[in-house]
């Protein structure tokens, strides 16, 4: 790339020895590179307490590039790896700087911190103390920002002191997905849907992330978090948002996001009673998915554990166009498949003429968006089956496949992009980020007065039977029952 944003001239990772840097952060800067879209003389400089020398650092990110199936093109190659350097440093001192300060020499810079939330304020701190928190310097937060809304909002407050909110770049890797982009163009770039995106139209709408994954060794992560902490008050309520927001003005990023506010002010809180009805927690036990026996959470963790590894709840949006329609979540671990889903469920005929046996086949509308494994879209009809036999119906999905054959992009690529370009419209505001916990902590507050402990279910299985129930209790079932 050329001169779009010619003032960033430094990319910082801390924690590029991490995986997320591995699996995400170095792969996705490499693409971007290789479609020259960085800006010309941008470095990327990676950081960790480890010693390591420049040339250590550009063998560690090639492994990792030959790793990939992609493979590495030698030109592209060449000009990434002039890119890289490495810097050790103790991120949390300002001492533990003074090397970087001496590679970045006053340069505007991206600091990326894929490190633990807890260090966020210490890190701004020390960059502060070191003269490289200038006012064209940007930094980029990894969830989980904090626990609950209280340490959020500490967390949140520290940052702030350093660097204002318009440098503030918090990343939900959901937001890059394609598919998650499209949203907003399926619901504004048409006519069509507006008029019936509302509770006149539509039933209700399920969102499902599931994984056949299990917590293996993130254990020590995830068994502080669980699946509603680690999921939902992200990942999940920002699709949620997305689907329910009201049409921004513009496509800026604070129109976008004061809508998304909206939304989040509008979710009916948790009250002690919703526990039992309306969240339902669960933790797999041994099974078997995709074929392979599996282990227990528990026998991963090595020790008992009270900590969720599926969730299910219903959330009520309180305004005029959501009133009445529930929306459903469901996220876990160890599902019977690797799923990402968005399913509007359209009402029901009001009156059918067909008679009895094609009134059998008649399902309702649905529109169903599918971000993973596949990315597509689909609107699913009622129409004639041919034939000169009396009238019976059939529902065929009107497809929009979004696979064009090409590679799929990495969602770093585009969030990465997106803080060199400045622009933060895929990023989460403090507000969105402090009211999506606000609500959280009222879920789990719930779960804890009640002292509902997770439901087993069997890995390979779609979570414990109270997921179902959760739905019939309305008269509703999960797509894939
Ligand atoms: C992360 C969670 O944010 O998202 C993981 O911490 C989860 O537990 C992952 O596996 C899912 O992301 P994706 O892109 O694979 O759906």
């Amino acid at each position: 790339m050329s001169d779009l944003t010619p003032q960033i001239q430094r990319l910082v990772i801390f924690g590029a020895t991490g995986d997320l840097a591995a699996r995400m952060l170095l792969p996705s800067l490499y693409f971007l590179d290789s479609d020259k879209l960085l800006p010309d003389g941008l470095k990327i400089i990676g950081s960790a307490r480890s010693e390591m020398d420049r040339d250590a650092f550009v063998k560690l990110v090639r492994g990792i590039m030959d790793k990939r199936s992609e493979g590495v093109d030698e030109a592209v190659w060449k000009r990434f790896a002039e890119r890289l350097d490495y810097c050790a440093a103790d991120v949390t001192k300002g001492a533990g700087l003074k090397a970087l300060s001496e590679v970045i020499e006053g340069r505007p810079s991206i600091y990326y911190l894929a490190l633990s939330p807890s260090l966020y304020g210490a890190v701004c701190r020390a960059l502060d103390e070191s003269g490289l928190s200038c006012g064209e310097c940007r930094i980029v937060l990894e969830k989980p920002l904090g626990h609950d809304a209280e340490s959020s909002r500490a967390i949140n407050a520290e940052v702030a002191e350093v660097f204002e909110e318009s440098r503030v770049f918090r990343i939900d890797h959901y937001l890059g997905k394609e598919t998650v982009q499209n949203l907003i163009a399926l619901r504004f770039a048409n006519t069509l849907f507006e008029p019936l995106w509302n509770n006149l139209a539509i039933d209700h709408v399920q969102i499902t992330v599931a994984e056949t994954e299990g917590v293996g060794d993130r254990w020590p992560y995830y068994d502080e978090y669980g699946a509603l902490r680690d999921m939902v008050q992200n990942h999940m309520l920002q699709l949620l948002t997305l689907i329910a927001m009201e049409p921004p003005a513009d496509a800026g990023a604070d129109s976008v996001r004061d809508e998304k506010v909206k939304v989040l002010k509008s979710l009916r809180p948790f009250s002690r009673h919703d526990a039992q009805q309306m969240a339902v927690r669960g933790q797999y036990k041994a099974g078997v998915v995709e074929g392979k026996t599996v282990k227990s959470y528990e026998e991963e963790r090595g020790g008992p554990s009270q900590t969720e590894t599926f969730v299910a709840l219903r959330a009520d949006i309180d305004n005029w166009r959501w009133a009445g329609v529930p929306f459903f979540l469901r996220t876990g671990k160890r599902l019977p498949e690797r799923r990402t889903q968005i399913a509007i469920q359209f009402k029901p005929l009001p009156h059918s003429i067909f008679g009895q046996a094609a009134d059998n086949d008649l399902s309702a509308n649905r529109l169903v968006i599918d971000l993973q494994p596949k990315e597509d879209i689909s609107l699913l009809l009622m129409n004639r089956r041919p034939g000169l036999a009396g009238t019976r119906l059939q529902a065929l999905p009107l497809s929009l496949s979004l696979d064009d054959g090409g590679r799929r992009r990495i969602a770093y690529e585009r969030l990465l992009l997106d803080v060199i370009l400045n622009n933060p419209q895929l990023f989460v505001r403090r507000d969105e980020v402090e009211l999506a916990w606000a609500w959280i902590d009222g879920v789990a507050d719930s779960w804890a007065d009640s002292g509902q402990a997770p439901r087993p279910y069997a890995a390979g299985s779609w979570g414990p039977a109270g997921a179902f129930a959760l739905l019939e209790r309305s008269g509703r079932a999960w797509l894939d029952e």
